[in-house]
């Protein structure tokens, strides 16, 4: 299998221009994301009873499709819609929007872990609403969000290889263009998954270390 010396040398630029794509798709899918999911998460706890509606129809429905049907609703949307994006513009926003719904329920989840008493102790002491959301709940929640948005990092990476069915030339897609040019099915796709893993591996195990570097535990 790996006796095709030149295999590398013909391929290699096909793996490293498909990884940059991948890290480029996720980084967009999680930062663009985590400002929806911001955003979804604060209209579904608002009083609004609109937003809230709005948020939670929008949480629902991202949540109960697959993101290879979001993404061809974004693809072809936005064609039918007359506005001209290309298969990597459409890539980054169908997985932002997917991620941002993800997201959501993580902030959420994690505003809501921590425990009531500390909103109503602060509340006791005179501060608003606000200030008390600002200064003791969010700065306690950020511990419980952090680790679960960078799981959700690693979660994009994974889900950035559906968007190669529109054509935008990340790792997956390489791979088929690898596979054609080559005559060979398999060795591709091996080394795509060891690519693969590599990037999420590494990237679990700087979670692991900033989670415990942040001391998740405040009662000792
Ligand atoms: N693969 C599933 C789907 O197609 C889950 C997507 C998960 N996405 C996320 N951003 N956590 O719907």
């Amino acid at each position: 299998m790996f006796n095709d010396e030149s295999f590398f040398k013909k391929y290699g630029m096909n793996y490293v221009k498909g990884t940059l794509y991948t890290v480029f798709l996720a980084f967009v899918g999680v930062f663009a994301g985590a400002f929806l999911g911001g955003l979804l998460a604060l209209m579904k706890l608002s009083k609004n009873k609109l937003a809230k509606g709005i948020a939670l129809v929008y949480i629902e429905y991202v949540r109960g499709t697959p993101l290879l049907v979001q993404i061809f609703l974004v693809y072809f949307g936005s064609t039918a819609l007359n506005l001209n994006i290309n298969a990597l513009a459409a890539g980054c926003i169908a997985l932002t929007l997917n991620s941002g719904a993800y997201v959501a329920e993580i902030i959420r989840a994690g505003i809501n872990a921590v425990n009531k008493g500390q909103l109503e102790a602060a509340r006791s002491l005179g501060m608003t609403q606000t200030e008390a959301m600002r200064l003791v709940v969010l700065p306690q929640a950020i511990k419980n969000i952090l680790p679960a948005l960078g799981n959700e990092f690693v979660t994009v990476i994974k889900e950035s290889s559906v968007v190669s069915v529109i054509g935008v030339s990340e790792l997956m897609f390489q791979a088929g263009v690898v596979q054609g040019a080559s005559f060979k099915p398999f060795l591709p796709i091996v080394l795509v998954s060891i690519i693969y893993f590599i990037l999420t591996f590494t990237l679990s195990r700087l979670i692991g270390i900033a989670e415990r570097s942040m001391n998740t535990d405040d009662r000792n």
